[in-house]
């Protein structure tokens, strides 16, 4: 264990499971070490949750979902989402470090998600004293009147990765919350503990026992009994695209409702008549952030060839003005790798990238200075990418930008479109009328112009071909957790 953090929750004692409002070990009893991506260093021990703790969380789920909870009021659920944001106010400072610590974003990245989860909690807050059904005429002979009411769907299974569970968890926690379903929520195991914390925040702030379980484990065996569990109503998944398709396969058991929000190699297409000033450091932080760890990261930029040469040499200088290093250092601008495993893979892709024939530009290494241990890679700069090759069509989840020119407006549609995902989408350009008109063309499900990445909870997030389906945020996210009853009556 290390000895060289401090942080009030790694305070050495084993995480447990919370099920039914209890703090419990694993029914194997096995536990996983957690490690500090910065440093390499074990900073905690966590229960390892398997299929039996899945079963045990499941019941606890349903059990809260027929008790007293089921007899909250919208007004009441929307007190508790207010006091749970109002604690994460106070705690904030906490919570974020924990996040760091976990899987490695740097803190100048982690103090803007206080702001990001209280809007989101607040917005959910709402939407709780707003569901509605519908009074809908109908043509029976006789006398007959018809309507519609929303009743929550159940037991729901979140199940998320870990590139940024502290945000990512809320996806699935408010829509429960505002809706009066129950939730097992299960993290991965390579960041767990700020969903460990945040749920005893949410004790504390009066959250009812089991209401919301944390089993952190294995996907193979955590995950896949609760994607596959019968009582389980309805999944939540975020994560790789290759998961996604097990978990929609596994729901067919009992015909369970999926929301799968899946892996992305997102076009980001920068015109010759784009204010380049903006455009570069833009489009390169478009795939950087977080370092590249990223599901609609910007990942395929398509330069216009006119302007292709001077801005890859632009994008690369800039590239290397960008600050690598520990996470908790407030000057770092990108952390390390969430993992060993993520680093491996991000630099067996850079091999392949030299195999295919692309051309590192900048980057490509490890930082000179990195924290012996730390999963640190530079961010990286490949031109010569030709849309074909497995760089530009394989999600690497690094901080690999993968140039491609192109001549025409025509060719950067078809170039955008030619890929198996469609989550996110960028473009610069000064014309509006193009801007509009691209945008219009490219088969995503949210496309940015002249920015990239921007996100808000009141404005949905969805995805198209195999980056998955189902919405996140704006009004409509709700409506997922909750299912449409008619009902008849007759009135004379
Ligand atoms: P993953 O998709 O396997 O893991 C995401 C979550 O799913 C974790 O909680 C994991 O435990 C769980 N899981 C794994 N197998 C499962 C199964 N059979 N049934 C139910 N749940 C299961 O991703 P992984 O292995 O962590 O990362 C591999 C690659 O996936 C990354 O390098 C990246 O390319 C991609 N990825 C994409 C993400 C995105 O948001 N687009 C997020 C995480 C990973
Ligand atoms: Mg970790």
């Amino acid at each position: 264990m290390s000895k060289t953090i401090s942080h009030p929750f790694l305070d050495g004692r084993p995480k447990r499971l919370l099920i039914g409002g209890e703090w419990i070990e694993a029914a194997s009893g096995e536990t996983f070490d957690v490690f500090n991506p910065s440093t390499g260093e074990v900073i905690a021990t966590v229960a390892r949750g398997g299929a039996e703790d899945i079963d045990r969380a499941v019941a606890a789920a349903r059990a809260a979902f027929e008790g007293p909870w089921s007899e909250w009021k919208p007004f009441d659920r929307q007190t508790l989402m207010l006091k749970i944001a109002d604690a994460i106010e106070r705690e904030f400072d906490d919570l974020g470090r924990l996040e760091t610590l976990d899987m490695g974003a740097p803190v100048a990245r982690t103090s803007l998600f206080k702001r990001w989860m209280l809007q989101t909690l607040r917005y959910y807050a709402a939407q709780a004293v707003s569901i509605k059904g519908e009074v809908l005429e109908n043509s029976v002979p006789g006398s007959f009147f018809s309507y519609t009411v929303k009743d929550p769907v159940g037991v729901v299974g979140g199940i998320i990765p870990w590139n940024g569970p502290l945000i990512t968890q809320l996806w699935s926690i408010c829509p429960t919350l505002a809706t009066g379903c129950t939730l097992v929520l299960k993290p991965a195991e390579e960041a767990p503990l700020s969903a460990l914390r945040l749920a005893e925040i949410m004790m504390e702030a009066g959250l009812p026992a089991g209401v919301i379980n944390i089993v952190p484990g294995p996907g193979h065996t955590a995950g896949a009994a609760l994607a596959a569990h019968p009582d389980v109503d309805k999944i939540a998944f975020t994560g790789s695209t290759a998961t996604g398709r097990k978990i929609v396969e596994a729901s067919a058991s009992n015909m369970k409702t999926v929301a799968v929000e899946l892996g992305g190699k997102s076009p980001d297409i920068v015109f010759d008549d784009a204010d380049l000033d903006i455009a570069i450091p833009g489009a390169a932080m478009a795939c950087f952030n977080n370092t590249g760890q990223v599901c609609y990261a910007g990942t395929r930029l398509f330069v216009q060839r006119g302007i292709h040469d001077a801005f890859v040499e632009r994008l690369g200088a800039f590239a290397k003005t960008l600050r690598v290093g520990d996470a908790t250092d407030p000057q770092t601008q990108l952390g390390p790798l969430a993992s060993q495993a993520q680093l491996d893979r991000v630099n067996g892709y850079l091999a392949i990238a030299e195999s295919e024939g692309a051309r590192i530009v900048s980057g490509g290494g490890r930082p000179a200075g990195a924290a012996e241990g730390g999963y640190y890679v530079e961010p990286t700069v490949v031109a010569d990418v030709s849309n074909s090759m497995r760089i530009a069509r394989e999600e690497i989840f690094g901080p690999v930008v993968s140039v491609i020119p192109f001549d025409t407006e025509a060719d950067a549609i078809a170039l955008a479109n030619d890929t198996d995902y469609g989550l996110g989408g960028g473009l610069w350009t000064s014309d509006v009328g193009r801007a509009h008109r691209v945008s219009r063309k490219i088969r995503t499900g949210m496309v940015w112009i002249n920015c990239y990445g921007v996100t808000d909870p009141s404005i949905p997030y969805g995805s198209a071909k195999m980056s998955g389906y189902g919405v996140k945020g704006g009004p409509g996210h709700i409506e997922e957790y909750l299912y449409k009853k008619t009902v008849w009556l007759r009135t004379g």
